[in-house]
């Protein structure tokens, strides 16, 4: 059996009186991806930040290895081997490829930082043909992968990762997710939000859907994608039926 690396158990958080999560429970095994799905404000953002100690649970317990994270500082979790990556790909867009990668390292081995910053630049292709550029010079894509890396830097056991696909072309989110999934292959456990599931059940080992701050459905991708109500709920998949119903109606 695996380890489980991260226990979530009933998790309750609220903005003033806005429930954000109600009785939320999840766990990742170390070597695994699961991804977490679900629509604009289903609060799996405020999951994350939960989980990497930037909001504080109302209710509930979170262990990461041995740590009680609901009484650790954000940047302690960082040091016990959890780094969050926010959506939004927030580089330091003046500065290089290199210098933003060095500030992922903050936390560790300043003294081997700058050589292993060198090293993931010119083994990641996409980095490595802009490596002269400033971050802010980076299409979006590069932006992503950048972050991703310079996430690498602390030296990770899990990484989670706030919708790295977001916005990209096909083309550049499926080598984002091809990038995540070699994460795996590394020894690097990922807890990946997408919010698109066909993506993400691709890579995923186990995938947990949230609704309106709960959790609807949790499963093994293989299991999730033969669950029409899944589905149709979230992979936005019209069903036969409806589609029938539809043209029978006169829409399309
Ligand atoms: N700082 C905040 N103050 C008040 N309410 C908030 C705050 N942040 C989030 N919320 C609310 O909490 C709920 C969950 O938001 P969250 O950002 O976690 O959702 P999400 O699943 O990440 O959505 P998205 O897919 O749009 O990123 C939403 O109703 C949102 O409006
Ligand atoms: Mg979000």
């Amino acid at each position: 059996m695996p380890e489980t690396l991260l226990r979530a158990e009933d998790l309750t958080v609220r903005y003033g009186p806005v429930t954000a999560l109600e009785n939320v429970s999840l766990h990742v095994d170390e070597g695994e991806i699961v991804a977490l799905v679900g629509a604009n404000g289903a609060g799996k953002s405020t999951l994350l930040k939960t989980l990497s100690g930037l909001i504080r649970p109302a209710a509930g317990t979170i262990t990461f290895r041995d740590t009680d994270l609901a009484r650790t500082q954000a940047h302690r979790i960082v040091q016990a081997g959890l780094v969050h990556v926010p959506e939004g790909r927030h580089v330091f867009p003046r500065f290089s490829l290199k210098e933003n990668l060095l500030a992922g390292a903050y936390t560790n081995d300043w003294k081997n930082a700058g050589k292993r910053a060198e090293e993931i630049i010119e083994s990641t292709p996409i980095l490595a043909r802009r490596a002269g550029s400033t971050a802010g010079q980076l299409s979006g894509g590069e932006q992503q992968m950048l972050v991703i890396q310079r996430a690498l830097m602390a030296d990770p056991r899990m990484v989670m990762l706030d919708e790295p696909s977001m916005g990209l072309s096909p083309v550049l989110a499926d080598q984002v997710l091809e990038l995540v999934s070699g994460l795996r292959d590394r020894g690097v456990t990922v807890l990946l939000v997408e919010q698109n599931a066909l993506g993400a059940l691709d890579i995923a080992d186990r995938v947990y859907a949230l609704a309106t701050g709960e959790v609807l459905y949790s499963g093994s991708s293989a299991e999730l994608r033969d669950d029409p109500q899944f589905a149709d709920q979230f992979l936005g998949v019209v069903s036969a039926d409806a589609e029938r119903r539809a043209q029978e109606s006169g829409h399309h």
